[in-house]
C-alpha cells in the first residue's frame, strides 16, 4: 500500500505553523491533535458500512451505521501520546493500545520500553499513530508488535515522512495503509526528517534543551 500524503489547505497549513521553531508547546499540541483528527477524517473514509432504519420526527428512513466499532487506537510513545486526542474525538469509544518504543540515538534502531493493549484484537481496526516516520523503525515494529495478536486491519497515521521511511513502511508492511501530511525531502545524516519539524516528543512536552 502506498504512503498516501493527503493534500488539504486546513492540513498545509496547520503544519507549517507545526513546523514552524516559535510555536510554542501549547499550540504544538493543539495543533497535532487537529492534524491527526483531519488525517483520521481520510483514514476512515473506506470504513466499512451497513443500512440502518431510523424514525426521523418526520418519517422512517434508512440510514448509515458503521458495520463494525470495534477499533483500537495505538499510539507509539511518547510523541504518539499528542495524536491520542484526535483520534478519540471521532472514534470516541476505541480502546487503547500503547506501544512504548524508544529510538536509540547512535544505532537509530528502536527498544520496546513498553506494550499494553487490550485483549481480543481479532476482530479489531487499530491505528497506529506515529508522528514522525523517519526511518521507519517505530512504525515498523509497533507493527510487528500489533501482528502478533492478529488484529483484522492495521492502518497508520503520521504527522510527516521521509522518503526513506516510505519506502521500508511499503516494503515490510506492504499491506499497512499510511496517511501523512507530508512527504518531506530526506533524512540527514541524524536520521530526522528534513526539513521535518523538529524532534515532535520534546516539543509536545517541553523536554527540549
Ligand atoms: C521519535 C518519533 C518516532 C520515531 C521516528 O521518537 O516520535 O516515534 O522517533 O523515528 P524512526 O522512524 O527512525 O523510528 P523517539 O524515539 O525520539 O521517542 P519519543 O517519542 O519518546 O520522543
Amino acid at each position: 500500500m502506498p504512503v498516501i500524503a493527503v493534500e488539504h489547505p486546513l492540513i498545509a497549513h496547520k503544519l507549517t505553523t507545526l513546523r514552524d521553531r516559535r510555536t510554542d508547546s501549547k499550540l504544538f499540541r493543539e495543533i497535532v491533535a487537529e492534524l491527526t483528527l483531519l488525517l483520521a477524517y481520510e483514514a476512515t473514509r473506506d470504513l466499512p458500512t451497513r443500512a440502518r432504519h431510523i424514525e426521523t420526527p418526520v418519517t422512517g428512513t434508512q440510514g448509515t451505521a458503521l458495520a463494525n466499532k470495534d477499533f483500537v487506537i495505538a499510539p507509539i510513545l511518547r510523541a504518539g501520546l499528542g495524536m491520542l486526542p484526535g483520534l478519540h474525538t471521532l472514534l470516541p469509544s476505541a480502546r487503547v493500545a500503547h506501544l512504548g518504543l524508544r529510538r536509540d540515538e547512535v544505532t537509530k534502531k528502536p527498544a520496546t520500553y513498553y506494550f499494553n493493549y487490550p485483549d481480543h484484537l481479532r476482530n479489531a481496526t487499530v491505528f497506529v499513530l506515529d508522528p514522525m516516520l523517519a526511518t521507519a523503525g517505530s512504525l515498523c515494529a509497533g507493527i510487528d508488535l500489533l501482528k502478533a495478536n492478529k488484529p483484522e486491519r492495521i492502518i497508520a497515521i503520521c504527522l510527516i515522512a521521509s522518503p526513506e521511511g516510505a519506502r521500508r513502511v511499503e516494503e515490510t508492511h506492504p499491506e499497512v495503509k499510511v496517511f501523512t501530511s507530508a512527504m518531506d525531502e530526506r533524512l540527514n545524516e541524524h536520521a530526522f526528517i528534513v526539513p521535518g519539524l523538529g524532534d515532535a516528543g520534546d516539543r509536545l512536552f517541553g523536554t527540549s534543551a
